[in-house]
């Protein structure tokens, strides 16, 4: 092993202040997403000399960076998205924790950046969870982490950085959505697109939800919750939405979901989704599905119901799409049964209640 795949001890610098009990259970009474905070942190640094040191467990608090580190320019970094569950009899659960750190290095290695050891990945993961494990909440809420990374360099010239931080954030949280189970509204976008071949699209780097918040403020705009993104070659297919991947349920069994050409996130609830679907005899197709198509399917009624899913989402029915030429129903409006089936037993195996057949439960 050398100076860059060596595994670092972490260094326990834990808050001398941490939020008092009766404080954090208030906090936690109602959660919405990404707004509260845990007390600790997890900071693991990368040098091109030294590989990945200085791995330290300290009070959550705001980074002291140079204004000509490297991300600041030039938008050098990487997150996951992934969460701890509070089972029934007290365990507290990750959820196929290796696939994240799987994405995390392909992302790495898509943006010039150092990969890290699987290993450590999911070490530093459990380390903050452990520390901060008093914030896992119970019940339908969970604990969000956002593993991240950046160039750490300061230095104005364009090549990949020598410096990097890993960091890990924690957050205790309630549904995405504002409305929580009720099916949500999407908006499609025909200008602006996402990714296209070649680019970044596969990667989960901040840029790639930088360039989609112009389109998802214009969905919000039209009162939808999320935007829908078509190709950028045609714009005539479905990839996928602002923060999450799609799915389309027909009536004859069959699951339609866009195939992975890199220009979407390959998602492990999508991958978790297609597994559990084909359990159920559902057969499911990767494939380009184009707008006309989904717009044909919901009037036919061929289309049964659609969602979206994702770590922070789990599985969202869609009800209404709206575009410009006007809006279409899906199904009656409401998250479909099958929607409903399919994210019980997900959140049933992450909570360590369902059987979890393929050893998914960390
Ligand atoms: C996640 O689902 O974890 C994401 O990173 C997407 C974001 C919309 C929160």
């Amino acid at each position: 092993m050398n100076a860059h795949t060596k595994i670092p001890d972490f260094q326990m610098d834990l808050h001398k202040n941490p939020v008092p009990e009766a404080e954090r259970n208030r906090l936690m009474e109602s959660l919405g997403f990404g707004k509260v905070f845990t007390d600790h942190m997890i900071t693991i640094r990368w040098t091109a000399e030294e590989g990945w040191h200085d791995a330290k467990v300290t009070a959550r608090k705001p980074l002291e960076i140079d204004p000509a580190s490297a991300v600041l320019h030039y938008a050098q970094e990487i997150f996951e998205g992934m969460k701890a569950y509070r089972a029934d009899d007290g365990r507290i659960l990750l959820f196929r924790p290796e696939q994240n750190a799987r994405r995390f290095n392909l992302s790495a290695e898509r943006m010039a950046m150092p990969t890290m050891p699987e290993e450590l990945f999911v070490k530093a993961v459990e380390t903050l969870v452990s520390v901060d494990k008093a914030w896992v909440p119970s019940g339908d809420a969970s604990l969000y982490l956002r593993p991240f990374m950046f160039a750490n360099e300061a230095f104005l010239g364009v090549r990949p950085s020598n410096e990097y931080l890993f960091c890990i954030i924690a957050s205790p949280v309630g549904a995405y959505f504002k409305g929580g189970s009720k099916a949500v509204t999407l908006w499609v976008e025909t200008h602006f697109t996402r990714a296209a071949n070649g680019g970044t699209g596969a990667a989960k780097c901040g840029g790639n939800y930088a360039a989609s918040l112009v389109a998802q403020a214009e969905a919000y705009k039209h009162q939808c919750d999320q935007v829908v993104f078509l190709d950028a070659a045609e714009h005539r297919y479905i990839e996928e939405l602002g923060g999450m991947n799609v799915f389309f349920v027909m009536t004859d069994g069959t699951i339609v979901t866009p195939p992975l050409k890199g220009t979407i996130l390959p998602g492990i609830t999508r991958s978790s989704v297609i597994d559990l679907a084909r359990d159920r005899g559902m057969k499911v197709e990767e494939r380009p599905y184009t707008f006309e198509e989904w717009q044909k399917d919901a009037t036919s009624g061929r289309l049964q119901e659609c969602f979206a899913c994702g770590t922070a989402a789990v599985l969202a029915g869609i009800g209404t799409v709206k575009h410009e030429g006007g809006e279409f129903k899906i199904g009656h409006g409401e998250t479909g049964d099958f929607t409903t089936a399919l994210r019980e037993q997900l959140v049933g195996i992450q909570k360590g209640a369902s059987n979890d057949e393929r050893g998914w439960s960390h």
